[in-house]
């Protein structure tokens, strides 16, 4: 995956090139989640901007200096607001609002589907603590008023389903010739 040097989004996969070997959970490196939730949503229906939001949701991951540490001390790497607000240069809220809620959403669908957090990875359900725990009901409703709401429960779930140890899914150029096609106009 090198990245191409006239692409739109070279800071996005140079980001990729840097860090996406990391390990992201249990079994799964960051490029092969981002893979594997944007191969998600495809399968799904999901619009071409909702499956880039899959393929970029953790992108804050990668740019936070030290999210492993971050975890470990017990610290939030708020890194869905960060990547919102990265992916913001060249995406309009279709892509950046389900990212930035991505993680509200695990919250959001605590608080709603009692028996969700059964399904959720060690990670996950460590990160869920720090990142506040279960919505109350009046959170849910107040998240249920925000714009793009349901398609970052959507991605939640996909998030969720990106942990696989094997799986074949759709290929880096395809998945960023996708992404430069959902690139706002300035
Ligand atoms: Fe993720």
């Amino acid at each position: 995956m090198k990245p191409s040097a006239a692409s739109p989004l070279r800071e996005i996969e140079n980001l990729f090139e840097a860090h996406g070997s990391l390990i992201y959970g249990e079994s799964v490196n960051q490029i092969q989640h981002a893979l594997q939730c944007a191969t998600f949503a495809q399968q799904q229906g999901a619009s071409d901007s909702l499956i880039v939001a899959a393929l970029l949701h953790d992108v804050g991951h990668m740019m936070h200096r030290d999210a492993a540490a971050a975890l470990a001390a017990g610290n939030d790497d708020v890194h869905e607001k960060l990547g919102a607000k990265f992916l913001a240069q060249w995406f309009g809220p279709e892509v950046t609002q389900p990212v930035a809620l991505h993680v509200q959403a695990k919250r959001y669908l605590c608080c709603r589907e009692p028996l969700y957090n059964l399904h959720l990875s060690a990670i996950s359900r460590k990160t869920l603590a720090i990142q506040g725990g279960a919505m109350t009901i009046e959170q849910a409703e107040a998240f249920e008023t925000q714009p793009h709401w349901p398609e970052a429960v959507l991605l939640r779930r996909w998030d969720d389903l990106g942990k696989q140890e094997s799986m074949e899914t759709i290929s880096w150029q395809d998945a960023m010739s996708m992404a430069v096609s959902c690139v706002s106009p300035t």
